[in-house]
């Protein structure tokens, strides 16, 4: 450490502080990362640690290919193994875009020392034409360009009057999703969540946090200690209560297999029945993550829900959950709702079984249509991404508002990375109609700020031989969301013989990183997450060459 001019008492006897980075101009989200790090330094030394910080690889949402999900748990390996490789006696974590906050607590659940959560923040709410906009605009901006109603000019001036300020997506989308996920989990300070980028109390809570995570390591208060069961219902209720994204099942389950908590998908949909939609954010309702934290952020989204939450749950400031929230005051009722009079009254992530997805599928009833929930209809069948791509516009495509779309082939084996393309734009035909949703069913996943009568994450998926992938065009779909049923229409002999003459759908990569993730990914309803990296091997290196 001499050569970067520390002298000795600099660190000598002190705590040594990880400061996890995902800063990277390839992640515009989290792209402020740099000064964010600087205050967690100067609330680390105001504690009388020493802080050191080291980068791993980052995910930016909008540059990677084919998709950033893909690398979530090769950055978890780069995260567990430069925390256990270093003397750190604990980290704390900088997340921002979607995947990097469970890539890296999922890393951090594997080594297991004390760990603390700084999440970059949402960017300031966009403005454009007289309007609020923000990410979840970008899907109605691309309907209307493929129906001719927008024009390219106007495509890239939203897009600057949307993205207007550091931080990430300004909706309730992934990431917004997860930094509320970590806040509810108790992995990070109170009011993580929703502080703006750009408002200085975002540094304020990095330098808070930086002072708290020395006072940890002194506790020895770990992640094991906060991440009980408890903690996981609570991110799930807390979830279901702000509208968060389908994202969230995935992430969280994987983070749960890390720490050693047994959380399955049905859980998600049993936690969640009685929790109504109270906070009105987009997509899923009106308003912003910057409306958020006026009205009083997540604590105030906790206190309605103090009659449903584990109240004991432990965080990493030491105290309760309760303690945390019991102070917040709701100062807007158009953003954050009572549960008595709530904005819908069902919400959260609902679980669906049935012959199309016998280890379960998922649907997000509060970005659907109502009318939708319950449906028949013929499906129409896209045997893969390309084939959706080369047919969606053609105006012949035999389809009408009832029919139910099926794209197959996107699954984390069949697509490796699992894409963001469960939410297939509507056929351009009945776009010009007006149509504006349909029942969709794929085995990938949806972006947080998505929206739409979507079902997601059919399990088994279709490249491994699960039943969506024997689906023909014309096979009639039954959805009945109130009873958690999706099914085919077909005779389990049909099923099985259309089985039998099923071809092997995907071939695997001969090598590099994408060999090793088809080989070893699970499937969707256990987190994605590679088998080998299940559980934890605690912060010990057993044999040291020193
Ligand atoms: Fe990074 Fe949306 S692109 S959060």
């Amino acid at each position: 450490m001499k050569n970067q001019g520390y002298p000795s008492h600099e660190f000598e006897g002190k705590p040594v502080i990880g400061i996890c980075n995902t800063w990277s101009e390839l992640t515009p989200c989290n792209a402020h990362f740099r000064d964010l790090a600087e205050s967690v330094k100067r609330g680390v030394y105001e504690a009388g640690g020493f802080p050191l910080e080291f980068p791993v690889m980052s995910l930016g949402e909008t540059l990677m290919k084919p998709t950033a999900m893909l690398f979530r748990n090769l950055v978890s390996m780069d995260v567990e193994e430069s925390i256990r490789a270093n003397p750190l006696d604990g980290v704390v974590l900088l997340c921002g875009c979607d995947k990097t906050t469970p890539a890296l607590v999922m890393g951090a659940c594997s080594v297991d020392i004390p760990t603390i959560v700084v999440s970059g923040g949402p960017m300031l709410t966009g403005k454009h034409k007289g309007k609020d906009i923000g990410t979840s605009d970008i899907w109605r901006f691309s309907e209307a360009s493929r129906s001719g109603l927008m024009f390219q000019e106007e495509l890239t001036v939203a897009e600057a009057s949307m993205c207007r300020s550091q931080g990430h997506c300004a909706v309730m989308g992934t990431a917004s999703t997860m930094a509320s996920m970590v806040e509810a989990l108790g992995l990070s300070l109170p009011d993580n969540a929703a502080i703006p980028a750009a408002d200085s109390r975002r540094k304020v809570l990095a330098h808070l946090s930086g002072m708290r995570i020395v006072d940890m390591v002194k506790e020895d208060l770990k992640l094991s200690d906060i991440l009980t069961r408890e903690a996981f219902e609570n991110a799930m209720i807390a979830n279901a209560a702000i509208g968060g994204s389908t994202n969230f099942v995935i992430h969280l389950l994987a983070i749960a297999g890390r720490i050693g908590v047994d959380i399955k998908l049905s859980d998600f949909d049993q936690m969640t029945s009685k929790i109504s939609l109270i906070a009105n954010l987009q997509p899923s309702g009106k308003y912003f993550m910057e409306d958020l934290y006026y009205a009083g952020g997540i604590p105030a989204v906790l206190k309605e829900l103090v009659d449903y939450l584990h109240l004991e749950a432990k965080t990493v400031n030491g105290k309760t959950i309760q303690e945390n929230f019991k102070d917040a005051i709701c100062y807007n009722r158009e953003v954050i709702a009572t549960v008595e009079e709530p904005f819908h009254p069902i919400s959260g992530i609902i679980t669906l079984t049935g012959n199309i997805c016998e280890d379960g599928a998922v649907i997000k009833p509060s970005a659907a249509s109502h009318e939708l929930l319950k449906h028949e209809g013929p499906a129409f069948v896209f045997e893969n991404i390309e084939d959706f791509r080369a047919r969606i516009d053609d105006p012949d495509l035999d389809v009408d508002e009832n029919t139910v779309l099926v794209l197959k082939n996107v699954g984390p084996k069949g697509y490796p990375g699992m894409p963001e393309v469960g939410n297939m734009g509507i056929p351009k035909k009945l776009l010009l109609k007006g149509v504006t949703d349909m029942v969709r069913i794929s085995d990938g996943r949806m972006s947080g700020t998505g929206f739409g009568t979507v079902i997601l994450h059919v399990s088994p998926e279709a490249a491994i031989g699960g039943t969506l992938g024997i689906i023909q065009t014309g096979d009639l779909i039954k959805l009945d969301v109130a009873n958690r049923t999706l099914a085919v229409d077909l005779s389990d002999e049909e099923i099985l013989q259309r089985k039998a003459l099923l071809q092997n759908t995907y071939a695997i990569e001969s090598r590099g990183y994408v060999h090793l993730y088809q080989k070893h990914v699970e499937q969707a309803h256990l987190g994605a997450d590679f088998d080998f990296l299940k559980g934890k091997s605690g912060s010990e290196v057993t044999r040291d060459s020193h």
